[in-house]
């Protein structure tokens, strides 16, 4: 099957390697040409575990192809994958200008039947939005070429985007075209046990799907927060509570680890697009607000127990930072509670030594000449003479520690881990002070 990609961002570019590893002819296509020829050189410009082999095994076997010219990426795919970016406007809502970029871009191109998937997470009615747009240039061309717009939104999550790719819970298809479907099901029919995941639904409702499916997530984590916030002031162990509640399979186990606060690409930017929906179509959307408010406070946490420890002056202290990726197995900051904490500590004078096993790189594209900011080769370097570690991230090479030895390399005692990594006693038996998220030491 000919099928073009238009977005080599994240989505678009694990999107069109997976469908090309399994024998599909992809086109991808994009704006950026520096990016493009890095592309057909193999080099990627993202972390993912297992991506850039299965880009250069692919484009070595000639499946996996690259453009920017748009009328070859036009002419190219049956389907036709919109993968572009949906960042938010300024009043949180998804800003759909690149999304109807592609739409124009097709209309104007297109000389044959098309079927265009939108697989950008794009607000409900996006597909109506692409279908008029579409419309329109083929008007303005005097043209009158026949098309389908579905929704197909991905479920991919960074570090893992090639198994939930390939092994997903379930591939959502919003369209009432046979036609469409049966195309559909021929471009996963490679995926032979994500057929039987295939689920044909409105386009509405698939549009609506990808982000109830996002704020639910949310949701679990702002409210595990919260009651670990809550148990922190009544002396209750959360890690107890949390095994507690995931017993029961109506709750699970999943999804509720509390912790510094959700970041990323994804929950904060749909959370406040979802809600923003609501109020466009006049409703409120009382938890969606209460989500995000619970994760801004969740992402400040980790400064006030610093501050709380320190009563109230960190000016001059140094703070030991182990962990900027907003969660581990990626290089991604967007929205890291890494960065709330950094940006929080500087204004209070305070110097932060950092470490990430991924993340050095963007973290210094960030944040590379702040004077306050020291990054550096290891996490021993991050807390030799820092007054306090934090964890940021919980990345596997951070669960085993020697406390011991970090106790002779901190000037003070006290680490702030804000995803719960360790056993209380077990720091503190060392002399350490141990303030984590609903449990360890109290800060009141
Ligand atoms: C998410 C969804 O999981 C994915 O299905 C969707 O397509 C895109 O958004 P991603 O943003 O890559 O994927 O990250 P995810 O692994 O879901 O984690 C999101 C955030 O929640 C991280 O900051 C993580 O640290 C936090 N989290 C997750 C918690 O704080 N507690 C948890 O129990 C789980």
């Amino acid at each position: 099957m000919k099928i073009t990609i238009f977005g080599t961002g994240y989505v678009g570019l694990v999107t069109g390697t997976c469908l090309a590893d399994v024998g599909h002819e992809v086109l991808c296509m994009d704006v950026d040409a520096e990016k493009i020829a890095r592309l057909e050189a193999g080099e990627i410009p993202i972390y993912e575990p297992g991506l850039e082999d299965m880009v250069k095994a692919n484009v070595g076997e000639g499946r996996l192809r690259f453009t920017t010219d748009p009328a070859t990426a036009v002419a190219f795919g049956t389907l036709q994958f919109i993968a572009v970016g949906t960042p938010p406007d300024e009043d949180g809502s998804a800003d759909l200008q690149y999304v109807l970029a592609v739409a124009e871009t097709i209309g104007r191109h297109m000389t044959d039947e098309k079927v265009v998937v939108d697989k950008s997470t794009v607000p409900v009615g996006t597909a109506d939005r692409v279908r008029e747009t579409i419309t329109g240039v083929l008007a303005e061309r005097g043209q009158n070429l026949d098309f389908e717009v579905c929704s197909n939104p991905e479920f991919l999550k960074e570090g893992a985007a090639i198994e939930d790719f390939t092994h997903g819970a379930r591939i959502i298809v919003g369209t009432d075209s046979e036609r469409v479907k049966a195309l559909m099901r021929e471009c996963y029919a490679p995926y032979i046990r994500l057929q039987e995941k295939l689920m044909f639904m409105d386009v509405r409702a698939a549009e609506l799907t990808k982000y109830a499916a996002n704020a639910m997530l949310a949701t679990k984590i702002s409210f595990m927060n919260e009651i670990a916030n809550l148990a922190e002031r009544l002396g209750a162990d959360i890690e107890q509570v949390r095994r507690g509640i995931g017993s029961d399979p109506r709750i699970g186990y999943q999804f509720i680890y509390p912790g510094c606060g959700y970041g990323g690409s994804c929950f904060p930017k749909d959370v406040q697009a979802l809600a923003r929906t609501a109020g466009d179509v006049g409703y409120q959307a009382e938890l969606l607000g209460a989500v995000e408010a619970v994760n801004q406070r969740q992402k400040g946490t980790l400064f006030s127990k610093l501050v709380r420890a320190f009563d109230g002056d960190l000016e001059g202290r140094t703070i030991g930072l182990w962990g900027l990726a907003f969660k581990p197995n990626t290089d991604d900051m967007r929205d890291a509670p890494s960065r709330t904490l950094m940006e929080a500590l500087w204004a209070a004078g305070a110097r932060v030594k950092a470490y990430d096993p991924e993340a050095m790189g963007e973290c210094r594209r960030l944040y590379g000449d702040h004077k306050e900011l020291e990054l550096v080769e290891d996490r021993a370097e991050a807390v030799q003479g820092a007054d306090a570690l934090v964890i940021c991230t919980e990345w596997k090479a951070f669960r085993s520690v020697d406390f011991a030895w970090l106790k002779a390399q901190l000037a003070m005692p006290v680490i702030v881990d804000g995803r719960n990594l360790f056993e209380p006693e077990a720091v503190k038996a060392h002399g350490l002070m141990y303030y984590a998220v609903g449990r360890g030491d109290s800060l009141r």
